[in-house]
């Protein structure tokens, strides 16, 4: 630890004096043998050949070790936990909308997409029509707000898993919202699904009798001006793994209902011709940079 004292930059000296105290303490705690010291070395390695410009493997070894939850929740632990304005009910949305991971596959840009249009560009799986307002805390509408999107399709693949059988930016989309802060938007109803098991994390996951599922749900990072921009989801309700996701995301406030709708009318409002699920939700933003 000493070795860092004069380390110029005092939040680094901080971090690395700190690291090294947590990992000694580690070591004297389990005294690896050095095969198992190696197997370690060998395991991170794995990890970082894993990932490219498509997959972050280390992404996801912070996600099943809940680390990414835990940064993601203490930089995020003014938000006040409730339901907030998450329903769309609630005239004025009182608490901020909670944080949560943003897992490892936003790694490419979404397309920019008109309100209304649709995210899905597969068609085959049970459509879903998204709603919900963007506001500030106290329930100001936020006109402008951009709101980016993107989930697994109805199999449980994003298009980046799926070169070649999914369409680029099939399940992304970025939302201006509207004069009033509303947004809308078709897609499918997503799928709960496995995180990638191919790699290092999932040897780790196998060799600890842990399940590699996570709950459906839909990814969003909502920003508006003179705000703090949100990482979060919805998750669907019901979804199975609701109450074991593989990652540690799910905050009851962000779990939303999918009611399923049969009614022509209101199917034809959205451009749809047949049976669909309705999730409505608003995103609460607290002021600030
Ligand atoms: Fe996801």
């Amino acid at each position: 630890m000493e070795s860092f004292a004069g380390t110029p930059d005092p939040r680094l000296r901080e971090l690395l004096t700190s690291l090294v105290r947590h990992l000694h303490a580690f070591v004297r705690d389990t005294e690896p043998t050095i095969p198992e010291w190696q197997r370690a070395i060998e395991f991170l390695t794995a990890t970082g050949h894993k990932s490219d410009d498509h997959r972050q493997e280390f992404i996801l070894l912070s996600d099943v070790l809940g680390i990414s939850m835990l940064v993601e929740t203490i930089n995020n632990r003014t938000t006040v936990p409730g339901r907030g304005g998450l329903g769309g009910s609630s005239p004025r949305a009182s608490t901020a909308t909670e944080s949560t991971v943003l897992g490892p596959f936003h790694m490419v840009t979404s397309p920019r997409r008109k309100l209304g249009d649709t995210i899905d560009l597969v068609g085959t799986g049970p459509p879903c029509v998204v709603t919900g307002r963007v506001l500030s805390v106290g329930g100001t509408p936020l006109p402008g707000a951009e709101i980016d999107v993107w989930q697994a399709d109805d199999h449980g693949f994003y298009d980046v898993q799926q070169p070649g059988i999914q369409p680029q930016a099939n399940g992304r989309g970025l939302f201006t919202a509207d004069a009033d802060g509303a947004f809308w938007f078709r897609t499918v109803l997503p799928c709960h699904y496995p995180i990638p098991t191919d790699g290092p994390v999932g040897t780790l996951l196998l060799a600890t009798n842990r399940h590699p599922y996570r709950p459906a749900h839909i990814h969003f990072i909502a920003t508006a001006p003179g705000h703090r921009p949100v990482t979060t989801h919805i998750f669907v309700a019901g979804s199975p793994y609701i109450e074991s996701d593989a990652v540690f995301a799910v905050k009851k406030s962000l779990i939303t209902e999918f009611t399923p709708v049969d009614d022509p009318v209101q199917a034809a409002r959205y451009g749809l011709d047949g049976p669909f699920h309705l999730a409505n939700f608003d995103i609460v933003l607290q002021p600030g940079s």
